[in-house]
């Protein structure tokens, strides 16, 4: 029999305030118009629910719990696919974001062409044309194929013509340009972008349709911006790159069907997007034999280590304050390490100026660059040029300590694959993994690495 939970006391629902007793108003804020609700103690109600009768138990053993089938398909890229973690996901819902102009519509459009041979595909279009479409599909050197066009915005019309068409595969380009129609959210809103994605979920989820939805985001847009689609969708990825530049980035922010983190990399080109298979050759490509302040650092770009070049150039300052000027690095971490470099090192970096670049416009987050970074000021400061056949990689901590990264023997594998002969990292106390052909030169601190950096120069 279950026993029935008694209120223990009164709590007012504006304010908080508790009574033994019940009272038509809150005696504390007089907000209550209502009076105070009875409210069960943790206590009483744990001991009420504990007589009840056991039944039997409901949960599940791990082994019993059945497996889901994950239906994938290719997007017709390896980059793209280990971006979404094998492929696009049936069912799924994905936010395509990124700059204007970086080349979303373009990265849609090809891998929808891939898709449309053997999968029915919709493209509702609300930037561009029907004929401005096709002009770039035929630029992709793309024929036929199971690929239509819907010229619509209104979202009920995408809804009504996904219920005629029954596609696999739903592309709205852009969630920007959809509209609800008078009732709905004023367009423009937070509220509509919201409500015409969660529409569009739910198609998603009920149709099995795996949706993309692509939006515009600008670095600044942060607020009105598809971000605040993020929780909503299955997958995140953005595109991100520079104008002046042909790479492309596709980094997944966050997927539920596969591993966060991961770095798909593409080449602009005039008939579209080309991966770039051979990540590291594409990034070392162009590297000056011979230049102080030039050091190769290994990152781990999601489930890749990436060989790319680190530079910096250290010049005395003409400023009050000595500038700080990274891309690609986070300023605030260069900060940390000049410093660090200053007080553990004796290097006098603070009438300096300092310019650190990355080059391809990669972006260094890791770690695991601190290391390649304090080598590279170094060198710049005094002038010595490491030898173009060593990688570096290591945590450096306020102390000027190098600690250990993840994936040690990825990393030097890959070195290795591309004709480096020498890595400077973490001493580690462990074995380390045996890369035949490459001398490895442990440090434990960052003295040490400055010391290897005549010897290696
Ligand atoms: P687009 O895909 O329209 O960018 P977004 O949808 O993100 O705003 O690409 C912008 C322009 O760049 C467009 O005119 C096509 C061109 N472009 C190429 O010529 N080659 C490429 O590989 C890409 C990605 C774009
Ligand atoms: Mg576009």
């Amino acid at each position: 029999m279950k026993k029935k939970s008694v209120p223990d006391s009164y709590e007012c629902p504006a304010c908080g305030y508790r009574s033994a007793k019940w009272m038509g108003f809150c005696p504390s804020c007089q907000e209550a118009p209502e009076g105070l609700v009875p409210v069960v103690s943790a206590s009483s109600r744990l001991e009420s629910l504990l007589s009840e009768g056991d039944g039997t138990p409901r949960a599940l053993r791990m082994e019993d719990v059945g497996k889901v089938a994950v239906e994938r398909t290719s997007s017709g890229f390896r980059e793209f696919d280990r971006v979404l973690g094998g492929g696009f996901v049936r069912g799924s819902f994905i936010l395509l974001g990124g700059d204007p102009g970086v080349g979303k519509s373009t990265l849609a459009l090809q891998a929808v062409a891939h898709m449309a041979d053997g999968h029915k595909v919709l493209y509702a279009a609300g930037e561009e044309s029907p004929e401005q479409v096709r002009m770039r599909y035929d630029r992709l050197g793309r024929k036929g194929g199971d690929l239509f066009i819907l010229p619509e915005t209104d979202l009920e019309a995408i809804v009504r013509e996904v219920k005629r068409l029954s596609p696999e595969f739903l592309v709205v380009d852009s969630i920007q340009t959809v509209t609800m129609g008078a009732d709905g959210p004023s367009s423009g809103s937070v509220g509509l972008l919201r409500e015409s994605a969660s529409v569009l979920l739910e198609l998603a989820k009920r149709a099995s349709v795996t949706v993309l939805i692509v939006g515009h985001v600008t670095k600044e847009g942060v607020i009105a911006g598809p971000r605040v689609l993020e929780h909503l969708v299955d997958t995140v990825l953005y595109l991100e790159g520079d104008r002046s530049h042909p790479v492309r980035l596709l980094r997944t922010v966050k997927n539920r069907f596969g591993p966060t983190r991961e770095l798909g990399i593409f080449e602009m080109s005039p008939d579209g997007l080309r991966e770039v298979e051979n990540a590291s050759s594409f990034f070392l490509e162009g590297r000056k034999e011979r230049l102080s302040g030039s050091v190769v650092v290994s990152s781990l770009e999601g489930t890749r280590p990436l060989l790319v070049e680190l530079q910096s150039l250290v010049s005395p300052t003409t400023f009050p304050n000595p500038r700080r000027v990274a891309q690609g690095v986070p300023v605030s971490r260069l900060s940390i390490l000049a410093a660090v470099l200053e007080r553990r090192a004796g290097l006098s970096l603070s009438s300096r100026d300092i310019y650190v670049n990355v080059a391809g416009g990669v972006s260094l987050e890791e770690t695991a660059s601190d290391l390649g970074l304090v080598l590279s000021l170094a060198g710049s400061l005094k002038d010595i040029s490491l030898s173009p056949d060593v990688v570096v990689f290591g945590e450096v901590g306020l102390g000027g300590e190098v600690r250990r990264v993840q994936e040690m023997e990825s990393r030097l594998t890959e070195a290795r694959r591309h004709g480096f002969s020498h890595a400077v990292l973490p001493a580690s106390g462990k074995k380390y993994p045996d890369v035949s052909g490459l001398s490895l030169h442990p440090v434990r601190e960052v003295g040490e690495a400055l010391e290897l950096l005549k010897k290696l120069g």
